[in-house]
This record gives structure tokens, C-alpha cells and sequence, in this order.
């Protein structure tokens, strides 16, 4: 059995997993033909899976997903503006990614955690290292028609939002995971 305190985090991951299919989802079925539109489609389908993923892990460990109103993903939009091109739709992307990853890092290092949920994180991180990298590959290569300096300062204005995001709504995650931290220190 797990904590409530794990039960919180993992149905927030599920959540947030939720959210970024829906949210790569909607991207996905708007774009023209070509390879971002192959990426994106990949990429959302990954998304769903690992909502499956969570949502499969929380039940063999003998629980059920909480139903959570964070939607980390939404509050995006609302501080970083709608992005209006396909550029700055992989920089917010590239951004959100990047602290999708950062968030699993910090977890996948909580000692005493169950294999369950290690392999769960160590499979989403797979993939998750990915999302990255096709992102990073596809503004490399817009430079030529939007300019590095535009790009960078672009990916830069996302991370000031992103900051910004994280201590509104991220608060509570933080607090969980370095509870939990402690208390594992301690049973270890
Ligand atoms: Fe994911
Ligand atoms: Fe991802």
C-alpha cells in the first residue's frame, strides 16, 4: 500500500500526463502535413500512455487514482501568452518538457521508493528524454527562418512564465516529494 502522500503525487502525475496528451493532442490535429506533424502526433500518443502508465501503477499498488483540479499545463497559456507560431509552440513545448523531466529526476531520486513506481518513472523518462530531443532538433533547425536570437529570447520570455507556473501551482508537489524524501531517509 502506498501513502497518501505518494497516492497525491502519482494521481498528479497522472493528471498532468492527461493534460499534456490533450494539450499535444489539440497541436497535432492542427497542423499541415510533415515531420511535426509525425512528431507531435508521436508525441501525444506518448502522453496518453503514460496517463495508462499511472493510472495502471496507482492500481497495483493497491489504490485508485485521486481526482485532481490541478491542471499544470493550462496555467501555461494563461501566463505565457498563446503562442502564435509554430516556433514558439515548440519553445513553450521544449520548456514544459523540460520540467516534466526535471520533476521525474527529482522523484526517481526519492530512496526507499516502490519498483513499481521506479520502473513507471524509468519508462516515461524514455520517452520523455525524447520529446525533448525532437523539439530541440526542430527549433535548431528554424533558426534559419526565425533567427537564433529570436528563438533564444523566446525560449527565454517561456522560462520566466514557467518559473512563474511552477511557484503557483507547483507548490504543493514540491512539498510532497521533499516529504517524502525525509521520511524515506528516515525508514532507509
Ligand atoms: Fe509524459
Ligand atoms: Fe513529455
Amino acid at each position: 500500500m502506498i501513502s497518501e502522500n505518494e497516492l497525491w503525487i502519482l494521481s498528479f502525475y497522472r493528471v498532468s500526463e492527461i493534460s499534456g496528451a490533450l494539450f499535444f493532442g489539440r497541436l497535432a490535429r492542427s497542423m499541415r502535413p510533415g515531420r511535426i506533424q509525425e512528431d507531435m502526433t508521436k508525441h501525444f500518443a506518448d502522453e496518453a500512455v503514460h496517463a495508462w502508465y499511472w493510472t495502471d501503477c496507482i492500481q497495483r499498488l493497491g489504490a485508485t487514482p485521486l481526482k485532481l483540479d490541478v491542471a499544470y499545463q493550462d496555467q501555461y497559456l494563461t501566463t505565457a501568452g498563446m503562442p502564435v507560431n509554430m516556433m514558439e509552440i515548440l519553445a513553450i513545448t521544449q520548456v514544459f518538457e523540460r520540467r516534466v523531466m526535471y520533476q521525474y529526476k527529482r522523484h526517481s531520486q526519492v530512496p526507499g521508493m516502490h519498483p513499481v513506481a521506479c520502473q513507471t518513472i524509468a519508462r516515461i523518462m524514455r520517452d520523455e528524454r525524447w520529446h525533448i530531443k525532437w523539439i530541440r532538433e526542430a527549433l535548431k533547425e528554424m533558426e534559419a527562418e526565425y533567427g537564433k536570437d529570436r528563438i533564444d529570447a523566446t525560449l527565454k520570455r517561456y522560462m520566466q512564465a514557467d518559473l512563474e507556473v511552477y511557484r503557483q501551482t507547483m507548490a504543493e508537489h514540491a512539498e510532497r516529494v521533499e516529504h517524502l524524501v525525509q521520511s524515506n531517509s528516515r525508514r532507509v
